[in-house]
């Protein structure tokens, strides 16, 4: 069953057959009314449930916007007002869901609830977002860094701050890809070891140090991620703050990358804590190109998981 769960399911052939698809389909349409269908409409009576346990804009919208564009239908379920948000067992949503739906995207507190949808439902799931990982935001910053830099093999990319789901889908991404990934974050904020363990043992160039400055040294491509994110806890939010403020994205910070470096986040993001205003809306910013493919690598995500 063609799956979505984590970038380090798939090999690099796999990712940049994706990524192709993305790029064609994006070009095509290009001009076009946003809901219009594309002409081959591949997804013509396919409907995709999308299950949230979490908040999301981006990620509700790509997808609801990507089947629109393929010709299919989606149907929303948050999870609040599903039985599951009474406690109706995983597995039994995910064999109902198996019944009367193609495929489902589902953005869920832990990761074994994604695993447990793949188990049970018998159709193709799409991690929409776990605590653990964020796989389809990494396609659409794939994309967009494809976009910016001409390629992607061999480039250089900083990430600063915290380490979280998103980090842990691009450290499984640079390594895949042969990209240099350099991590700027302080003890307690760095990435997990099994996911540094699995890149070190595929030969990846993951570099972790505290310092922010040496992070960004030759790095092509700048990225961070709020302080805060929606696994955390109200009441480490100060301490976070007070740990991370040194680790803030700023002008300053960004001149010590190359002269040419692009500035990206998956949003939402927050102004004055982990990037100051003048980066984010400044002219190295590429973050509504990369919230704009989400789209388009969603759509070749989806085709990849109805086998097409
Ligand atoms: N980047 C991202 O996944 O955004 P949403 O939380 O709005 O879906
Ligand atoms: N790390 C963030 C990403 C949001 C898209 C979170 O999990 O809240």
């Amino acid at each position: 069953m063609p799956h979505f769960i984590d970038i380090a399911d798939f090999s690099k052939d796999a990712l940049l057959r994706m990524l192709a698809e993305a790029k064609r389909r994006k070009q095509d349409r290009a001009g076009q009314p946003k809901g219009a269908v594309d002409a081959d409409a591949p997804l013509a009576g396919r409907t995709l449930a999308m299950v949230f346990e979490k908040p999301s804009t981006r990620t509700r919208l790509s997808f609801d916007m990507a089947m629109r564009q393929l010709g299919g239908s989606t149907i929303v379920l948050n999870s609040g007002d599903m039985q599951l948000g009474r406690g109706e067992s995983i597995e039994d949503t995910a064999k109902v869901l198996g019944r009367m739906v193609d495929s489902v995207m589902a953005r869920v507190h832990g990761h074994e609830k994604i695993k447990a949808l793949a188990e049970f439902a018998g159709i193709p799931i799409i991690n929409g977002l776990t605590d653990l990982s964020h796989p389809c935001q990494i396609m659409a910053d794939l994309q967009t860094l494809e976009e910016h830099k001409g390629r992607l093999e061999g480039l250089t990319v900083a990430w600063v701050g915290d380490c979280a789901n998103v980090t842990r889908s691009w450290i499984e991404a640079a390594t895949i890809l042969g990209m240099t990934m350099k991590i700027g974050a302080p003890e307690g904020y760095q990435p997990e070891e099994d996911v540094l363990a699995w890149a070190a043992e595929k030969g990846g160039a993951i570099i972790v140090t505290e310092d922010p400055a040496e992070a960004v040294k030759e790095a092509d491509c700048v990225m961070t991620d709020t302080w805060i994110s929606m696994h955390h806890r109200e009441e480490e939010k100060a301490k976070r703050m007070a740990d991370l403020m040194p680790y803030q994205v700023t002008p300053a910070l960004m001149a010590q990358a190359k002269e040419d470096a692009i500035f990206m986040h998956c949003l939402p993001a927050h102004r004055g804590e982990e990037v100051a205003a003048e980066v984010i809306d400044g002219p190295q910013s590429v973050v509504f190109d990369e919230a704009e493919n989400r789209l388009h690598a969603q759509k070749a995500v989806l085709l990849h998981c109805f086998g097409l």
